[in-house]
């Protein structure tokens, strides 16, 4: 028989526990933050009827990016490539009993058959942080300083990441001065959404192609945030997104920039859109997207809840703490590893284990059958800071000598005393 091979699907992660570790953490990190805000935790399934995406998600992702099959009963099923349209029929459903503002959070794994490469995956976890029922330019000055304030807790600083905003409002008012049609609106948002990735001239060239000779004048303008700030000053679009940046200012978030080029590509965004960037060129991928999304629930045939959330992805969260060594050591979830002497030992081990831990002390006990240099060589690999061990004195006099592998330093201790030193 020949063999199967090892590896897992192509641009998904198998997690072994140091991974897992990491993922955890920085997990942890995120809900404790999202949390401290008020978010309650919500989830749901990874497969949804295609149809959901089909209605507004923006066509890449649906038409080349969906893990879509068809199950034994012949209906259409899609692997979430996001949690959007899952979060907004769920709201959707109950919109009559819920209280708004709502704020709701979750931390799905999303399917996307994208090229695999650095900061992209086809499978990837994202916090999806949505504040629903509320308008206004302080509800998107909560969501982008809950994205600021992972980024904080996770140990950045301020210079190491972008905050990038554009309106879609702004962009609405921009393509009215320059008189585009809903087709040439939707050809110049697919170039400025490149723009960054675009040679400048190709840049000009593509809304030469669109808009013919009012080009020059338009690539003036979204080349230079402050102009067309100033061009659109007396527009409601601009007035709230410079007071969106006052109130993140006030707030402490300062390292936020208008940058005109950032459209993002789903369709369901109406107003405020933002991305965050990692300032290390290592890492060009965006950490964070979203933005306001007013009309996304009015497909499912209730009434209008204006909302603005973001999702931050886990690949490129760990490329960030990655460059910075921010990313924390591993060690096991075992704090005591207990060796025997003898195999005989190993009841009387199971048994001062198991008082232990109902006096919440994690351990582990050596079942090798090895000598006892070679158990504790287990415990060091395996990251567990302590160990003792159990032979005929310690089994006669109850006390035992618990050693801390790092600094090698030893202590005399009975049972109570184990569980002052090592209990959480
Ligand atoms: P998105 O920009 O597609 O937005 O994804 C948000 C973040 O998820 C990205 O900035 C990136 O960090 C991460 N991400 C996306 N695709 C991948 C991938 N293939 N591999 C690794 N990481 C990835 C959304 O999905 C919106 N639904 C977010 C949102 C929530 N808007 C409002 N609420």
């Amino acid at each position: 028989m020949s063999k199967l091979s090892t590896e897992s699907y192509k641009g998904v992660r198998d997690f072994y526990p140091e991974d897992k570790f990491i993922q955890n953490y920085i997990f942890g990190v995120m809900r404790s933050t999202v949390e401290s805000f008020g978010y309650s935790e919500y989830d749901a399934s990874i497969l949804e009827p295609a149809e959901l995406y089909k209605a507004k998600s923006g066509e890449e992702i649906v038409n080349e990016q969906t893990y879509t099959f068809t199950d034994r009963g012949e209906r259409e099923v899609t692997l979430r490539p996001e949690m959007t349209p899952t979060v907004a029929r769920m709201v959707a459903a109950r919109s009559r009993e819920l209280t708004f503002p709502l704020r709701w959070y979750s931390i799905p794994n999303l399917f996307r058959y994208e090229k695999p490469q650095r900061g992209r995956l086809r499978e990837h976890w994202q916090l999806n942080v949505d504040l629903f029922g509320a308008t206004g330019v302080s509800a998107d000055a909560e969501v982008i300083t809950v994205a600021y304030m992972v980024m904080k807790n996770l140990g950045a600083k301020d210079d190491d990441f972008t905050i990038k905003l554009n309106s879609r409002k702004l962009l609405q008012d921009l393509f009215a001065i320059f008189a585009l049609d809903a087709e040439q609106s939707q050809r110049v948002t697919k170039l400025l959404d490149k723009k960054e990735k675009l040679d400048p001239s190709d840049f000009t060239t593509g809304i030469t192609e669109v808009i013919g000779d009012k080009a020059e004048k338009f690539v003036a303008l979204v080349s230079s945030n402050e102009n067309l700030l100033e061009q659109l000053t007396d527009k409601d679009s601009a007035k709230d997104l410079i007071n969106l940046i006052e109130i993140l200012s006030a707030q402490g978030v300062k390292n936020v920039e208008f940058v005109p080029s950032i459209t993002r590509g789903f369709d369901y965004y109406t107003g405020m859109v933002f991305e965050v960037f990692d300032t290390n060129p290592e890492n060009s991928r965006a950490l964070f997207g979203g933005g306001r999304y007013d009309d996304l629930l009015d497909m499912f045939g209730v009434d209008k809840v204006p909302t603005v959330g973001f999702g931050m992805g886990d690949v490129t969260a760990t490329d960030f703490l990655a460059v910075r060594n921010l990313l924390p050591t591993y060690h096991s979830p075992a704090e005591l590893y207990i060796c025997v002497l003898k195999s005989d030992y190993v009841s009387n081990a199971t048994a001062l284990a198991h008082a232990l831990r109902a006096e919440h002390v994690n351990v582990s006990i050596d079942l090798s059958g090895k000598k006892v240099g070679d158990q504790i060589k287990i415990a060091d690999k395996q990251k567990i800071p302590y160990i003792l061990v159990i032979g005929e004195d310690e089994i006669k006099t109850d006390m035992y000598t618990l050693k801390n592998l790092e600094t090698g330093v030893e202590e005399k201790l009975d049972i109570a005393g184990i569980v002052a030193k090592l209990k959480k």
